[in-house]
């Protein structure tokens, strides 16, 4: 029962669903490596009784079949003692409700010693000095667990207190990640989420609230009268960020491994980052996150391990999944593509690459037309002209391609275009150079406020006629 499979951050998680199952509105986990290591999860939820809270110590006390609320994050009924023995020796549970306080404890060494399934209780003062329980006596109503003797957590982090705080601050990213929602209590109870004292702030993994990330309308799928629908998201180009929002997009790894499918149960994220095998990752899809909103009454549909970190779309919902993938991803193919003339639309901007392809083979070429080369050109003689057109051969097929789809892959980004003032001050420097050579004025300023990058200035001509009629 210990070795099911958690990690440090899915058992917590797994103590939390249970905070917010009982209706919590702050959760506080806390981490002490003052004297042995110890770890607790505080809500200020319901609480339970004696009864409930015996009960609650009980392996499965309810079975999976059970109608449960939609807001209710359980399942088999064991995460409370799997999640948290899976870590530790000795779990303790104090709750508050009605007025009543109970502290139970499962310790293993007891199980082992005594050869049976007997439950200490303890009275307050015994578990007074318990970390948390301070937290916890504030509360009317609510719950404390508690983990001691953390033999497995130490085995698999190290002994160290370093060990132990890394394993911390991956909680604390865990937890700002799979209960983003309800932080900002977007479609689910607004729930206020701290660590060791300091607010977790959440990871939303769809950026959402930039204005460049795209998104699309709710698809709903109607499946056993019940609904699961799906947004997909389509992240901004990383060069389209500032270094914050980059650093927040590539949180949860690499781009080309966190695309796919997010599945949120009742709000809570379980599973991320894949496509089900309904389409492969690809670098094209990159940026393509969907949000995935399953409720709890599918939950024999979807094959929800007890960990709630694997689950397996059913067939209906796949058909319509790997439907909907492939429009999914658009966005991101679009976001990413190379704008080059030859292929897309007759261009209204001049580029400075033209992309060949040739069946599998691609190439880039220097637009020779493109009014700055023009301008370079106009003066060269013909053999200097010839001379300069296998400088720009030599360019074309140097490109380092595999270098940058290294790094590309890797997240890294090329370096965005220059300021507007730096490009307009680059093309008042090639007047100075070109005027001389009987070039117009404005066919000049015309012709390259349609090219790349100067298209992008704003009021470029208008400027740039400015500076240069001064
Ligand atoms: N923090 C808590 N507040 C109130 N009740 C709790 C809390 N933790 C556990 N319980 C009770 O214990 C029961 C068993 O929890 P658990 O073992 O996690 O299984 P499940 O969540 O699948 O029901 C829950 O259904 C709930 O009634
Ligand atoms: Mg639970």
């Amino acid at each position: 029962m210990r070795s099911i499979g958690y990690t440090v951050e899915s058992a917590v998680a797994d103590v939390i669903d249970n905070s917010v199952a009982a209706n919590a509105s702050h959760v506080e986990v806390l981490f002490s490596s003052a004297g042995p290591f110890q770890v607790a999860v505080i809500d200020d939820g319901d609480g339970m009784s004696r009864d409930e809270a015996v009960a609650a110590m009980r392996l499965a006390a309810t079975s999976p079949t059970t109608e449960r609320r939609p807001e209710d994050l359980g399942r088999f009924g064991l995460g409370l003692k799997t999640a948290s023995l899976s870590q530790c020796r000795t779990l303790t549970i104090a709750s508050r409700k009605d007025g009543d306080l109970t502290v139970l404890r499962w310790s293993l060494d007891h199980v082992i010693a005594s050869g049976e399934w007997s439950l200490i209780e303890l009275d307050s003062t015994e578990a007074s000095d318990l970390l948390g329980w301070d937290q916890f006596a504030h509360e009317s109503t609510g719950t404390l667990v508690h983990w001691g003797d953390l033999d497995q957590l130490r085995m698999s982090a190290g002994d160290e207190q370093s060990d132990f705080d890394r394993v911390a601050v991956e909680v604390r990213e865990h937890v700002a990640l799979v209960f983003h929602l309800f932080n900002s209590g977007d479609t689910v109870r607004k729930i206020g989420f701290k660590l060791n004292g300091g607010p977790i702030t959440p990871i939303d993994p769809f950026l959402s609230t930039s204005l460049k990330t795209q998104q699309t309308d709710w698809e709903p799928i109607e499946i056993d009268g019940q609904r699961v629908r799906l947004k997909a998201y389509t992240l901004p180009y990383l060069n389209k960020l500032s270094a914050v929002e980059r650093t927040k997009a590539l949180k949860l790894g690499g781009l080309r491994e966190t695309q796919g499918f997010y599945v949120y149960r009742g709000g809570r994220l379980v599973i991320w980052g894949t496509w089900f095998r309904v389409a492969p990752r690809s670098e094209m899809a990159k940026l393509t996150r969907v949000r995935v909103d399953i409720p709890n009454s599918l939950d024999h549909l979807w094959a929800l391990d007890v960990k709630k970190s694997t689950a397996a779309p059913p067939p209906l919902v796949r058909r319509r999944l790997s439907e909907l993938a492939k429009t999914m991803m658009l966005p991101s193919q679009k976001v990413q593509e190379f704008r080059g003339r030859k292929v897309n639309q007759p261009a209204k901007v001049d580029h400075m690459w033209d992309l060949r392809l040739n069946g599998d083979e691609f190439s880039y070429e220097i637009n020779i037309d493109h009014p700055a080369v023009q301008a370079f050109t106009a003066d060269l003689t013909d053999e200097q002209r010839e001379q300069f057109e296998l400088v720009l051969r030599d360019v074309e097929t140097t490109f380092p391609f595999v270098d940058a789809h290294n790094r590309m892959s890797g997240d890294k980004v090329p370096v965005s275009a220059d300021a507007d003032e730096e490009l307009l001050k680059r093309a008042t420097e090639s007047w100075a150079h070109v005027r001389s050579s009987g070039f117009e004025l404005e066919t000049f300023i015309r012709s390259l406020a349609i090219a790349e990058p100067y298209y992008q200035v704003s009021n470029f001509e208008r400027r740039l006629r400015e500076a240069l009629t001064q």
